[in-house]
């Protein structure tokens, strides 16, 4: 706690110096003696004017070495790893004086942190787990917000990457190395980077910044429900929940996965890749539920595209449709209502959106059909006018040589007389 408390007056003391010996001396060493000072100009610490001493320790008034790092003015060399979180805690978790700086900012990184399985590992010394500087890099630190800092969404998952998919550095580990590979297949990482949607969810999202896991969720397996809300309430009522609950490898991510979810269809229900075959034989409950589901499912789907191409092709001819392209939306979120159901994992349940999308599915394309017989006739009528009018121009052309011959018959007659 002492530290806590002297750390923070030295940086304020850093603050106020004009003249800062260590980023000058430090600027003309060489390698990792001035690399710090060479990277430190666009660091968040010093944009808030704190220097080197506010981490280092020491005298930032002094030229001389031996005194602007002595240890008797609170020097401390190269931070040893298994001291960083306590480091950094010196201000981060002092709500007085990071107040100072701004007053939102949260204060509850390092109790966090303690709570991960980084944070009591590190506790019992092992330095290879992450430390507050292997996710916020150090003497560069940025701004989380800044899209060049390490711990942006979009590039978050190659930071934690760095340790996690390193096979030889997680050895002696035992745990898996294919997160980050796998998540880079996921439609989240494609919701992530090709749709830029940055509320689809990386590394952080479901495993927390600090802690193990993100406030409100009993375990990073229940997170899945945190943004599907409706899935979840569905899921939560249904058969399944009493059989594997959200909590260790259960909940969604039987049938789903954790990190490399893919964009699901009702090949997972039916067919050699069904998931639910790996528990439920095709002629159990279970089974014959999914073939149904698909079953209805894929109809639902095979209708409205039907109704659709109908649709588009009476569009390009012209005919008035809006009416049913409004309605067919609705069936469309007939589908994305019956999919949702789905994780009832009642037949009934499945079964009504779907007989509601199938009705409008037949209804639009009926309005199609119409369209485009309306359209037959039109093209009949005005083919009638067309020829109605040929034959007029025609007669009337017969008329005038007629009229033009007989005039000039009297002319010659009258020419010879
Ligand atoms: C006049 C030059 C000079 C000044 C001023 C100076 N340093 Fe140094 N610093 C050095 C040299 C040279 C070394 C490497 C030799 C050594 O460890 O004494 C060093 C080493 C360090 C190290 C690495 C120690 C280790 O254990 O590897 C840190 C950290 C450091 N300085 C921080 C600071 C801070 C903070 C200040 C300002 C309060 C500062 N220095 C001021 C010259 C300077
Ligand atoms: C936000 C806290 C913080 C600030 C500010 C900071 N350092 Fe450091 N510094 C550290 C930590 C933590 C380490 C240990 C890094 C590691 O283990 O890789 C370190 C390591 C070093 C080292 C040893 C490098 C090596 O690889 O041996 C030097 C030298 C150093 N700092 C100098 C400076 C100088 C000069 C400044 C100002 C320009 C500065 N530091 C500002 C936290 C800080
Ligand atoms: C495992 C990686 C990781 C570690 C370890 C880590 N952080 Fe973070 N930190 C993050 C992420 C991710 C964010 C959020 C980025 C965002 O909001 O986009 C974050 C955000 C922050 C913020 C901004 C305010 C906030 O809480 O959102 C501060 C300050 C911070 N971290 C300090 C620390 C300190 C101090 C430590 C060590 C005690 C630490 N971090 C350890 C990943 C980490
Ligand atoms: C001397 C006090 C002090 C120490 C020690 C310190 N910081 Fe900071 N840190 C600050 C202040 C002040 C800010 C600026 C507050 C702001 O603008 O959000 C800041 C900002 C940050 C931010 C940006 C937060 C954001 O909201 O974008 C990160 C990340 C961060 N520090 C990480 C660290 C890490 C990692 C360490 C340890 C290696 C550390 N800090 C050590 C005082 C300190
Ligand atoms: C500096 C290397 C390093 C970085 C960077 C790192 N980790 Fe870790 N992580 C470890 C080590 C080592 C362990 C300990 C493995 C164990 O105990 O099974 C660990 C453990 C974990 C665990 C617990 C695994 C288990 O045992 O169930 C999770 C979850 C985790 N890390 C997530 C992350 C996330 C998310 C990030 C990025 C935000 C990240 N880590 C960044 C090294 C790292
Ligand atoms: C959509 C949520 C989600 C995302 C995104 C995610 N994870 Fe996970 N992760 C999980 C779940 C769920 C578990 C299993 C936890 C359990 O069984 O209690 C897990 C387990 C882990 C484990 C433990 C070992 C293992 O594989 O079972 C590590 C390490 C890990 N994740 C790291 C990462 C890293 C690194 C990233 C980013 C590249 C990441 N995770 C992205 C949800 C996610
Ligand atoms: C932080 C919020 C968040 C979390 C946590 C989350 N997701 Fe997602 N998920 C999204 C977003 C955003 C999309 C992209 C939506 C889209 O494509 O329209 C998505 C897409 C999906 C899709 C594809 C939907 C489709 O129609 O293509 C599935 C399946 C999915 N998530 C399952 C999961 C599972 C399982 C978990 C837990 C392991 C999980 N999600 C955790 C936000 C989240
Ligand atoms: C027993 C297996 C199973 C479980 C458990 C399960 N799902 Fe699904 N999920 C499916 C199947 C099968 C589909 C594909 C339906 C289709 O597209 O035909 C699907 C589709 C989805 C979709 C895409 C829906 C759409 O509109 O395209 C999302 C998102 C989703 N599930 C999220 C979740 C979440 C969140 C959980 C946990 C609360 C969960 N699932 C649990 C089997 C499951
Ligand atoms: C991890 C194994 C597992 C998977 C995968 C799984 N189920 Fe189940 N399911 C169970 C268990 C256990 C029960 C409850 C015991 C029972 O009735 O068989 C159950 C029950 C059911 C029931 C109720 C059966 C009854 O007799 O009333 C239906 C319907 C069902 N599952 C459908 C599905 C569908 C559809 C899928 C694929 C999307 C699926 N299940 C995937 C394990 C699983």
């Amino acid at each position: 706690m002492r530290t806590i408390r002297w750390l923070p007056l030295l940086a304020s003391i850093a603050l106020l110096p004009a003249k800062d010996s260590c980023v000058e001396c430090h600027s003309n060493l060489d390698g990792n003696l001035q690399r710090p000072a060479a990277l430190f100009k666009g660091d968040v610490h010093a944009v808030s004017h704190l220097s080197c001493a506010g981490c280092h320790g020491g005298d930032a008034n002094s030229d001389d070495p031996t005194v602007a790092m002595s240890p008797a003015k609170g020097f401390r060399g190269k931070v040893a790893r298994t001291g960083i979180p306590k480091l950094c805690a010196s201000c981060h978790s002092d709500p007085n004086y990071m107040r100072k700086y701004r007053p939102q900012q949260r204060v509850d990184q390092y109790q966090l942190y303690l709570t991960s399985v980084h944070g009591k590992r590190l506790e019992k010394g092992d330095a290879r787990v992450a430390t507050c500087i292997d996710c916020h890099s150090v003497h560069d630190i940025r701004a989380v917000k800044d899209a060049a800092a390490p711990v942006h969404p979009l590039k978050l998952p190659a930071t934690c990457g760095h340790c996690h998919a390193d096979a030889a550095r997680m050895a002696s580990y035992k745990i898996p190395t294919t997160q980050l590979e796998e998540y880079r297949g996921s439609v989240h990482w494609e919701a992530l980077t090709k749709r830029g949607d940055l509320s689809a969810p990386n590394c952080a999202s479901c495993h927390g910044n600090h802690g193990a896991k993100p406030p409100n969720v009993e375990s990073v397996a229940a997170v899945c429900g945190s943004c599907h809300v409706l899935h979840e309430k569905f899921f939560a009522q249904s058969v399944h929940n009493a059989a594997f609950p959200s909590g260790q490898g259960g909940g969604c991510m039987v049938c789903h996965s954790n990190h490399g979810i893919h964009k699901p269809s009702t090949a997972m229900l039916a067919g050699k890749d069904a998931v639910c075959s790996q528990c439920h034989e095709a002629d159990s409950n279970g089974g014959k539920m999914a073939v149904q589901a698909a079953r209805r499912l894929d109809g639902l789907a095979n209708a409205l595209q039907v109704s659709e191409q109908q649709l588009a092709l009476a569009d390009k001819f012209g005919m008035d449709i809006a009416e049913a392209q409004l309605r067919l939306i609705e069936g469309k979120e007939s589908l994305i209502k019956a999919r949702l159901a789905l994780h009832s994992f009642e037949e009934q349940e499945v079964g009504k959106p779907v007989d509601a999308g199938l009705l409008i599915a037949k209804e639009t394309k009926a309005a199609a059909d119409a369209a485009l017989h309306e359209k037959d006739v039109r093209r009949i009528g005005l083919a009638a006018s067309v020829l109605f009018i040929a034959v007029s121009i025609l007669a009337l052309w017969f008329l005038i040589r007629r009229i033009e011959t007989n005039g000039s018959a009297t002319l010659t007659r009258r020419t010879i007389l």
